[in-house]
């Protein structure tokens, strides 16, 4: 077998939203697949990074009082630890936001624009006049135009289904603002996706050598519309300011690169980016042998279906006309459902990576579950919660683990841990050696399984082995031949047999579950897994280590705990996930996203699936802004939104000319911010180093005559003299969330 070098990627999450269930269908399949390769001994780099730019991310952080920068350098340090958490194993896990993606995209761009193939045209759009920017279709809301009913979008009405176009709203206005919008016209820069070069192209590229899944090519067809009569309209790649992006080059500053533009480039950026830090630990990889065409080498993308349009389309057209290789295959999977319907906020199916594990479920047991699951097609897959449950106990802890438990405890009580001969070593010489060999010579199988995504197919495989092997068990009784003193080398034997078909199924399950896989090796004591070695077995005279459980069951408690958590309890659809980016986190992507995938593609070309997907994607922004409560009261995704954190006193000083301000330098466990607090008739700023407080970290930063204050301490006073820091109780550590 040669050795393939591959370059793969998942698709780069939103930088305004928490990870969900619904993510991570993806994040685990890509990796399960990338663990496989890699323990075939192939050359893999995996690598992700957030999708950092446009509108919805801009309108984030302001609203939050912070700068973009600041903001996706939150949430990718919340994605990194979901993705972690998970154990989804990327080489690299990057941003958008990086002059490596820049270089790339000006460098794209200039060979598309010395190609021909960029062109410029005036494009009228909304436009808020008191925000003073171009507004998404996403942010426009009114009256309908058929039941007059307020507050809606302008694709649809919520209240009577209607549909129509945003100019037909009545009374329209800016979410942003409030404003009436105006119609406004400005120069835009296109792909000329329309132009025959890229035409024939995507005739050939999207019908040949299995780039893309048979439904996906045809599905493609249908975007390109017949030859001679063509579909592709060009592609708008192309912002006004203010947006959050790279600057086209040329523009002074008045125009950026559309964020689906730079997008996929950011694929390119977080692998030059792991090239430099490979190389900087003196592993050298060409950059060139995965980037550009002729070195054999493979690049694959793993996508969700409502993003097929971008990988399958503009992105392999703009790589062929800038001079780059273009993907050997783009790998479309469908969307999860959770109890056969989409995900909700208001049923609690709405599940953030983040509420998985902090309601202490394993991690692992959903990527079992998801590989039962997944197959090569873009159909969608449901997470049942009963099913899930009962498929979890009963393979991973009912067959797979049970096979261990049952006997590896006498091979560490009777005989010091010590590995004995398999029984019936001869092979053919009974059913037990020709398990093992039927166990091995499944392991073809398997991995062509796992090599075409067919990890649902793969699992049954495997659990169909451990049901033999349970059966095994069973047929020998080493418990009942631990009480006959006659039939120790029989136990031994037995158990010994056990342990090496348990050790055979790790090795299978081990892309699926690598940190139980992890376990099962320190148990063993043996190295890592790799493929080959179902070859070999535990050689008499190798001595185990102690049993320890390897896995817990899964109680219904705790999956109807997690949907709880999840659940939102106010009326009305208005809130996000609780997720560590708080409310609107998800309900922003989910606007940028549908505004964003409705608009790139030309009306005529987008299909009604693709047009489902964006809006339901899209349903997300039909939450925000959060609903209105009573006047006084608060909803509690208002109060989520201010940010409390524990913060430590690092240092105090009074301000020269200032004699109520005390300038305080505040450590927030991962950042350093100076805030100014009036407090210093009741302190003396010595008196206050060391000490915990609570601060308002996500308060807009306040210019002041003596500096710029970058949150709030929070103090207590009355009507009478004193002002008093909150202080957390004992135990608090700084930059922990007060909620
Ligand atoms: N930022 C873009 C991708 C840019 S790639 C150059 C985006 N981000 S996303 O956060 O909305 O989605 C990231 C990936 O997760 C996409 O492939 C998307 O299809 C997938 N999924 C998001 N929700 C999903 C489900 N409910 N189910 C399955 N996959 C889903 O799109
Ligand atoms: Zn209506």
């Amino acid at each position: 077998m040669s050795r393939r070098r591959i370059l793969v990627t998942s698709a780069l999450p939103y930088a305004n939203g928490s990870i969900h269930l619904g993510h991570l269908v993806e994040y685990i399949q890509t990796d399960i697949w990338v663990r496989f390769q890699r323990m075939q001994g192939h050359e893999i780099h995996y690598v992700g990074a957030d999708d950092t730019h446009g509108t919805p991310i801009m309108l984030r952080a302001e609203s939050e009082g912070i700068t973009p920068e600041a903001l996706i350098e939150r949430v990718w340090h919340e994605h990194k630890s979901d993705f972690d958490a998970f154990g989804i194993g990327f080489d690299n896990y990057y941003t958008t936001n990086s002059p490596e993606n820049r270089a790339y995209c000006e460098e794209i761009y200039g060979s598309l624009q010395a190609a021909g193939l960029i062109a410029r045209r005036p494009v009228e759009q909304f436009f808020d006049p008191v925000r003073e920017m171009f507004l998404p279709d996403r942010y426009i809301k009114g009256e309908c135009p058929k039941c007059g009913a307020k507050d809606q979008y302008g694709d649809s009405c919520e209240v009577c289904g209607a549909t129509y176009a945003p100019t037909d709203l009545v009374n329209p206005y800016s979410t942003v603002s409030g404003a009436a919008p105006v119609r406004r016209e400005s120069e835009h820069f296109f792909f000329r996706l329309s132009d025959p070069r890229c035409e024939g192209f995507l005739r050939n590229y999207t019908q040949q050598a299995g780039h893309l899944q048979p439904e996906a090519a045809n599905k493609m067809l249908e975007w390109l519309g017949a030859p001679g009569d063509s579909k592709l309209a060009d592609w708008d790649i192309s912002r006004d300011a203010p947006y959050f992006g790279f600057p086209i080059p040329g523009t002074l500053g008045a125009k950026f690169f559309y964020v689906w533009l730079d997008a996929p480039v950011g694929y390119f950026g977080s692998f030059a980016n792991h090239v430099d830090r490979r190389a900087a630990d003196g592993i050298a990889i060409d950059r060139d042998h995965f980037l550009k065409p002729g070195h054999g080498t493979e690049l694959i993308h793993f996508i969700g279906k409502d993003i097929l349009y971008f990988h399958a389309l503009f992105w392999p057209a703009m790589l062929e006309h800038a001079g780059y290789r273009t993907p050997t295959q783009v790998f479309a999977h469908g969307f999860l459902t959770v109890n056969g319907e989409k995900m909700s906020k208001s049923r609690g199916t709405f599940v953030t990576a983040a509420s998985y594990i902090e309601q202490g479920l394993n991690p692992e047991w959903l990527r079992y579950y998801y590989a039962a699951k997944l197959n090569a097609t873009m159909e969608d897959i449901d997470l049942n919660l009963t099913d899930f449950c009962a498929r979890v106990n009963s393979d991973l802890v009912g067959k797979y683990v049970n096979i261990a438990s049952r006997c590896a405890g006498f091979i560490g009580k009777r005989f010091d841990g010590r590995i004995g001969a398999m029984a019936h070593a001869a092979p053919g010489a009974g059913t037990q050696p020709s398990l093992l060999e039927d166990m091995r010579a499944a392991q073809a199988s398997i991995a062509s399984l796992y090599d075409a995504r067919e990890f649902g197919k793969a699992m049954r495989e495997v659990m169909a082995l451990a049901d033999r092997a349970n059966q095994y068990v069973d047929h020998e009784k080493p418990w009942e031949l631990a009480k006959q003193p006659d039939q120790e080398a029989r136990l031994h034997e037995v158990c010994s047999t056990a342990l090496n078909l348990f050790r055979l199924l790790t090795l299978y399950l081990k892309p699926v579950l690598p940190k139980l896989a992890h376990e099962v090796e320190a148990f063993l004591s043996i190295p890592p897994l790799v493929w080959g070695d179902a070859a070999s077995i535990l050689a008499p005279g190798h001595v185990i280590h102690p049993y320890r459980h390897l896995m817990q069951r899964v109680d219904v408690k705790m999956t109807d705990a997690l949907v709880a958590a999840n659940r939102q309890s106010l009326p009305g659809s208005s809130q996000a996930p609780a997720g560590k980016t708080g409310a609107g986190a998800a309900t922003a992507t989910g606007a940028g996203a549908g505004a964003g995938a409705a608009r790139a593609m030309p009306p005529e070309a987008a299909s009604a699936e693709a047009e489902t997907n964006a809006k339901a994607k899209a349903t997300g922004a039909k939450s925000t802004p959060p609903a209105a409560a009573a006047p006084g009261t608060l909803t509690i995704d208002e109060f989520a939104r201010v940010d409390l954190r524990i913060a430590r006193i690092a240092n105090a000083e009074k301000v020269d000319g200032a004699d109520k301000l005390v300038k305080i330098t505040l450590d927030l466990g991962t950042e350093q911010r100076t805030v100014f607090a009036g407090i210093k008739s009741a302190y003396a700023p010595e008196s206050l180093v060391g000490r915990l407080t609570v601060v308002v970290a996500n308060l807009a930063p306040r210019k002041m005559k003596f500096g710029v204050s970058e949150g709030m301490v929070l103090a207590a006073s009355g009507d009478g003299p004193g002002i008093f820091l909150l202080s957390p109780d004992d135990g608090a550590l700084p930059g922990m969330k007060v909620k």
